[in-house]
């Protein structure tokens, strides 16, 4: 009775509409039953010539009461459970799944995926493998979507700001709707797409095809790869290590599912959506063991620059070794640098230790104070205390940060004891008497 639901196109699809079919036909009996049951005595104990029909008193049947309490509560435990065990087989995800990475906007879906293959725009079209698990990690630039694909039963909301994820197996080659399915603007009926299930060397032609990139529909590198050009050049190397070293923060070698305790005792997953919290806010959760050092970037990142940091930290995973040398040190050493000036020494210094992430050299404001005229500088610190900045104070201030605060600054330097030597540190200071 009423078949009305779409074509079934993944493994979970016929559990789905099991759960569906089920309480719909309960739902049309019962409602049969009892209106029809009302109906019927309605009329055929109706008052006829001026005689009123008065049925009999019946009390306590043990039988029917037994029956109507008990039929109703096997059937709703059991509708309870068979949704629960389809839920959570919905929400499974295995390790192989295939992750493509989807973006909604006002009013298309971008799609990418792990090669750095990227589709999108109105009707786009992605590509699954048949018979392969794939996971959807979704996130919105915008407002609040919803990703529909009704052939695979899976719907998602899509957030800004945050991660979530559908998953589900195509067991059925053909090409399927991908609607939005939350009111997002005047567009928001033309946000579609389309899925293409495909036989697995039809996928792999279709991945690896880059005639796209001559229309700029393929992104130039993996993701990953932009990643980690990122935990380099932001600085992440600084503090995090890939080889599962132990430094300021901890390493990023299979950090993505890692699970532990936080400072205070409560668990932690490592996921997107706490990869993203840890970047923008890194004072929200500090695992057990390690000290709030992390400077925000919050501001500093757009989505993309996240996704791709994602994207690396997944590719962390032992499966290749780590290359815990960042390209800024390896061209360093071949450089000379007996024959650069103490204040170039320095300024490679200022580089390599990422000195830049928090203190700038044109006078703007970020985590720390800047570096532009910064000899010399007298000022107020956080005590109360006043200082002018010499030898002594910067010296102080590279190997144990913490020592003086300027007022209005907090304390989130690491500290570089031990790790400079007292020529480096000479070094640095010869450079920062050169920003003016
Ligand atoms: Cu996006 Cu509706």
């Amino acid at each position: 009775m009423f078949r009305y639901l779409p074509e079934q196109a993944s493994e979970i699809a016929p559990h789905v509409d099991f759960a569906n079919n089920l309480i719909t036909d309960l739902s049309v009996f019962f409602t049969v039953a009892i209106c029809g049951a009302m109906l019927y005595m309605a009329i055929k104990y109706r008052k006829r010539g001026g005689r009123d029909h008065e049925t009999p008193m019946i009390r306590g049947n043990h039988f029917l009461e037994i029956v109507w309490t008990g039929l109703p509560t096997i059937v709703c435990i059991f509708v309870a459970w068979y949704g629960i065990e389809v839920y959570a087989a919905l929400r499974a995800t295995p390790d192989s799944a295939l992750e493509i990475n989807v973006t909604g906007q006002k009013w298309v879906w971008n799609f990418e995926y792990e090669n750095g293959k990227r589709v999108g725009g109105q009707g786009a079209e992605f590509v699954v493998p048949v018979n392969k698990p794939v996971k959807i990690v979704m996130t919105g630039s915008d407002v609040l979507h919803s990703f529909f694909i009704p052939a695979m039963r899976v719907k998602q909301d899509v957030v800004p700001g945050k991660y979530s994820y559908v998953a589900f197996r195509p067991t059925k080659v053909g090409l399927y709707d991908v609607f939005c399915t939350e009111f997002c603007g005047t567009e928001h009926s033309r946000m579609l797409a389309k899925i293409r299930v495909a036989s697995e060397a039809e996928y792999e032609r279709w991945l690896n095809d880059d005639s796209a990139k001559i229309k700029g529909e393929m992104n130039k590198r993996p993701p990953a790869e932009v990643g980690r050009e990122l935990y380099n050049s932001i600085g992440c190397m600084a503090c995090h290590s890939l080889d599962g070293s132990k430094k300021i923060g901890p390493s990023f070698l299979k950090i993505f599912g890692r699970e532990g305790t936080l400072d205070g005792g409560k668990p932690y997953k490592v996921d997107e959506n706490y990869i993203r919290e840890s970047l923008l806010n890194p004072k929200a959760k500090i695992v057990d063991g390690y000290s709030n050092q992390m400077p925000p970037f919050e501001g500093r990142l757009d989505d993309a620059q996240i996704g791709a940091l994602i994207a690396f930290m997944k590719s962390v995973d032992g499966s290749k070794p780590a290359e815990a040398a960042p390209p800024a040190s390896e061209e360093a050493s071949k450089i000379d640098l007996t024959k650069l000036s103490p204040a170039e020494r320095g300024e490679r210094i200022y580089k390599e230790k990422i000195c830049i992430t928090c203190h700038s050299l044109d006078g703007t404001r970020v985590v720390g104070p800047t570096f532009k005229g910064i000899y010399g500088r007298s000022g107020k610190m956080a005590d109360g205390s006043s200082v002018t900045v010499d030898d002594a104070y910067i010296k102080e201030s590279i190997l144990s940060p913490n020592a003086k605060i300027v007022e209005g600054y907090s304390p989130m330097m690491p500290p570089y004891q031990g790790q400079l030597s007292d020529e480096q540190v000479q070094d640095v200071i010869e450079f920062l008497k050169t920003v003016k």
